[in-house]
């Protein structure tokens, strides 16, 4: 059975091997390999209680002892920003297509909402289909381009913006 919950400083090392795996998995997120390969427990104790000590969090979907995806919610802190945040999401490989990133997205969703955030925006590669159409399907908007995104093995990527809003004022 698969259980959703905050990530807290206890899970730093599952959180870690998790953060491997789906960074050697694909090249759809941001740091590569060799950058997380760096990263010690420690590191990742420090990115949980930062994250936690501030609005933002993050959700992971556990088989087990196992993180097998998460979905990060990094809140803006400035007064006229507050309102807005960033998301990623991730599913290990193995999982993909049995609605781990749905799930983890909805209650990311709730628990945003909760935190008082009216809008949430994110950038992928536009080739990421799967990406793209998790987000459409939970009513993200494309709102904009993001040429040279990323820069991976000295080719320039594209990206795509898309924002939800959880709640218009
Ligand atoms: C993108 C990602 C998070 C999706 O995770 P997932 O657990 O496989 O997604 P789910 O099973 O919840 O599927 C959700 C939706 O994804 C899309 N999807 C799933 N399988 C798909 C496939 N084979 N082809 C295209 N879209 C697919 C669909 O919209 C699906 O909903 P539906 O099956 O009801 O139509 C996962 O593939 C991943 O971790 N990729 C690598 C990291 C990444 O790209 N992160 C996003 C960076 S912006």
């Amino acid at each position: 059975m698969v259980v959703f919950r905050l990530v807290d400083e206890n899970d730093a090392k599952e959180y870690l091997d998790f953060f491997k795996a789906v960074t050697s998995e694909s090249d759809n997120l941001a740091s590569n390999i060799a950058e997380v390969e760096k990263l010690s427990v420690d590191d990742e104790r420090s990115f949980i209680k930062g994250m936690n000590e501030s609005a933002s969090f993050s959700i992971a979907a556990f088989d087990g002892d196992r993180i097998i995806g998460s979905c990060d919610i990094r809140i803006a802190v400035r007064e006229r920003l507050k309102h807005r945040a960033e998301m990623g999401i991730a599913v290990r490989k193995e999982y993909w297509g049995k609605g781990v990133a749905q799930s983890l997205l909805e209650k990311a969703i709730v628990e945003a909402a909760k935190r008082g955030v009216l809008k949430i925006q994110l950038t992928v590669r536009e080739d990421n289909i799967r990406a793209k159409r998790l987000y459409i399907k939970n009513g993200f908007k494309l709102v904009g381009s993001d040429r040279m995104l990323f820069l991976i093995d000295g080719k320039y990527i594209d990206g795509e913006i898309y924002d939800l809003i959880i709640k218009q004022i």
